[in-house]
C-alpha cells in the first residue's frame, strides 16, 4: 500500500471536509501518497486528479461542502465504464480508493472493489439512510439546521394562529423529519415510511384549533408529500390558514456541527488505518453503539437503515393530538 485516492460523491454533506482532513493527515503519518479526485466518479473518468499535501487539510475542518467537489455520474453503473476507471487508477499506481458519499456512492465503490481495486466507503449523506452505521456524516448538522428553522417558523405561526408545513429533504427516507420533529416538538411528522390519511390530519388539526392550540407544526419529508399541494388541500378542507416553507438546500450546507466534524475526522483516520493494515478492503466504516465498525459491502449493499417506528410513535404521543392514520 503506497498510494491512495480520495473522492467525494453524490449529495454533499457537512463534515465531508473533516473526513478529507482525517484521511490526509493519517495517510501522511503512515507515509502514504495521497491524490484527490475532483467531482466524484465523473472526475475519476475524466482524470481530474490532484496530488494532496498536509497543507491542503488546513483550514477546512469547519467548512461545509467538499473541497474535492462532487457530482452524480449515471454512466458509472456500466461495467465497461467501471473497467475504464480501474485502468485509470492502475495507470496512476493508485492502490486503494476511499469514497466519501451516500448509498449510491457506496455501490460505485463496491463495483470498483469487484473490478479489483480495494475501496473503503465513508458514509456521508444528510439523509442518514445507510445501513451499517447509526449515523452518517451530515445528518446531525442538517437536523440542527431544520430545528433552528422550525423554532423561527413556530414564532410567526403562533402570532398568526397559523398551521405551518415545513418540507425537509429525504426523497426516500424520513430520518431528518423524525429527528427534527421530535427535537422541535412538532405536532405532526409526515414520512414516506409510515402512511397517514389527509382527512385524519385535517380532522386532527381542527381539533387542535378548537383547543386553542393555534400553531401546529407539520414537518413533512419530501418523499411523504409536496408541501404546497398539502397546504392547498388542508386550506380547502379545514379553512385553517396554513403557511408553507421548503427548507431545500440550506439543509445540505453550513458549518458542520461538532458531531459531524468529529465523525468526519474519526471515520477518515480510521479508514486509512484499516486499509493500511488489511490485505484487502471492500468495507464501509461506521459507528454502532459508539464503536467504529467496518462492514463488508455485501452486508450493506441494497439495504437501507430501518426507520425507527418506536421513536415515531413517541413523537406522536408527546404531541398530544389526535392520530392521523385513522379518524
Ligand atoms: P448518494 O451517494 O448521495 O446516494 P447517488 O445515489 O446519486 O448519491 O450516487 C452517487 C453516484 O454513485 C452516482 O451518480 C453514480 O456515479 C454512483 N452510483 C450510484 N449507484 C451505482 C451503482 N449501482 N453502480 C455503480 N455506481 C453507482
Ligand atoms: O441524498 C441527499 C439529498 O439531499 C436528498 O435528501 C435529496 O432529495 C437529494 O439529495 C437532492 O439531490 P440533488 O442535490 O441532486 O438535487
Amino acid at each position: 500500500m503506497k498510494k491512495i485516492a480520495i473522492l467525494t460523491s453524490g449529495g454533499d454533506a457537512p463534515g465531508m471536509n473533516a473526513a478529507i482532513r482525517g484521511i490526509l493527515r493519517m495517510a501522511i503519518f503512515l507515509n502514504l501518497e495521497v491524490c484527490g479526485v475532483y467531482q466524484g466518479y465523473q472526475g475519476l473518468l475524466e482524470e481530474e486528479f490532484i496530488n494532496m499535501t498536509s497543507f491542503m487539510a488546513g483550514g477546512i475542518i469547519h467548512r461545509g461542502g467538499t473541497i474535492l467537489k462532487t457530482a452524480r455520474c449515471a454512466l458509472f453503473t456500466s461495467d465497461s465504464i467501471q473497467k475504464k476507471a480501474v485502468g485509470i487508477l492502475k495507470a496512476r499506481h493508485v492502490d486503494s480508493v476511499i469514497v466519501i458519499g451516500g448509498d449510491g456512492s457506496l455501490k460505485g465503490a463496491a463495483a470498483l472493489s469487484r473490478q479489483g481495486i480495494p475501496t473503503i466507503t465513508i458514509p456521508a449523506t444528510i439523509d442518514n439512510d445507510m445501513a451499517g452505521t447509526e449515523e452518517t456524516i451530515g445528518f446531525d448538522t442538517a437536523v440542527n439546521t431544520v430545528l433552528y428553522a422550525v423554532r423561527k417558523i413556530r414564532d410567526t405561526a403562533a402570532s398568526h394562529n397559523r398551521a405551518a408545513i415545513i418540507e425537509v429533504m429525504g426523497r426516500h427516507s424520513g430520518h431528518i423529519a423524525l429527528a427534527a420533529g421530535l427535537s422541535s416538538g412538532a405536532e405532526y411528522i409526515l414520512v414516506p415510511e409510515i402512511p397517514y390519511r389527509k382527512d385524519a390530519l385535517a380532522h386532527s388539526l381542527l381539533s387542535q384549533m378548537k383547543l386553542k392550540r393555534t400553531n401546529s407544526i407539520i414537518i413533512c419529508a419530501e418523499g411523504a408529500a409536496h408541501g404546497p399541494e398539502l397546504a392547498t388541500w388542508l386550506k380547502e378542507h379545514t379553512n385553517i390558514d396554513v403557511c408553507v416553507t421548503n427548507l431545500g438546500y440550506i439543509q445540505r450546507g453550513g458549518e458542520p456541527s461538532s458531531r459531524d466534524s468529529l465523525l468526519g475526522s474519526l471515520f477518515g483516520a480510521k479508514a486509512v488505518e484499516y486499509l493500511f493494515k488489511q490485505e484487502w478492503v471492500h468495507h464501509m466504516v461506521g459507528v454502532i453503539k459508539n464503536q467504529v465498525v467496518f462492514t463488508p459491502y455485501e452486508e450493506i449493499e441494497g439495504h437501507i437503515k430501518e426507520f425507527n417506528a418506536e421513536l415515531y410513535k413517541l413523537a406522536s404521543l408527546l404531541a398530544d393530538r389526535e392520530p392521523i392514520d385513522k379518524i
